[in-house]
């Protein structure tokens, strides 16, 4: 591998991480919007709200994410919506994420300590109030470290967009390997990019957590 490869096929990499994470943060800003509703659905004691969330949840989960993308990606197609790739792929990847958002938010609620709502109750606050200034708060600290860890789970699940030819960190890999013959250092450049960008995000993760700790 000379300095040509790099100086040929490295702005093809740059341009393909730039997809990845903008595909991964719109997905994922998507994906609580949708998860933070499906969250409430679920814990709701009204099962029309709660049984759709459940089996929306289920579903998506029970399924590879592989699948959902073909069902979406030629499924839109077959119903005449025609949407950029860039779309499809941004909401297949957030539809996919709201499901697991939806657990993380969920898990994050049902942590905070009961004797926290008794308390407030007890103080004098009625359930919203209480659910709003004492619970809601003390979630967050649990929700938001997990929302960090799933957006670095999706610009590496992301990857699967590739296979039906969004342009993606992972496709450009797979061009430069067509471009070049090379069936191995394409692919080993492209881990290299994921590793540093999974890497960084977990380290700002950590150091987000650590600050919401300070404040305990
Ligand atoms: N490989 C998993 C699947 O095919 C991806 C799940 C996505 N995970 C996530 N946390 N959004 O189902």
């Amino acid at each position: 591998m000379s300095m040509d490869f790099f100086q040929t096929y490295l702005p093809l990499y740059f341009r393909g991480t730039a997809y990845t994470i903008a595909l991964s943060f719109i997905a994922i800003i998507l994906g609580v919007l949708l998860g933070s509703l499906l969250a409430i659905m679920k814990m709701s004691k009204n099962p029309l709200l709660s049984m759709p969330a459940k089996a929306y949840i289920q579903v998506v989960r029970g399924t590879p994410l592989l699948v959902q993308l073909f069902i979406i990606y030629y499924g839109l197609y077959v119903i005449n919506i025609e949407l950029p790739d860039f779309m499809s792929g941004v909401i297949t990847i957030a539809l996919n994420s709201a499901a697991y958002i939806a657990e993380i938010i969920r898990a994050g609620i049902q942590a905070v300590d009961k004797g926290q709502m008794e308390a407030a109750r007890s103080i004098g606050m009625n359930h919203n109030l209480a659910m709003r200034q004492i619970i809601y708060p003390q979630a967050l600290k649990n929700i938001l470290p997990a929302l960090g860890n799933e957006f670095v789970t999706l610009m590496k699940e992301s990857a699967i967009i590739s296979v039906v030819g969004m342009r993606d960190l992972m496709f450009n890999a797979q061009v430069v390997a067509g471009a070049t013959y090379m069936p191995f250092m394409p692919y080993v450049v492209a881990a290299a990019f994921y590793f540093v960008l999974t890497t960084f995000a977990s380290k700002l993760v950590e150091l987000f957590e650590r600050r919401l700790k300070q404040s305990d």
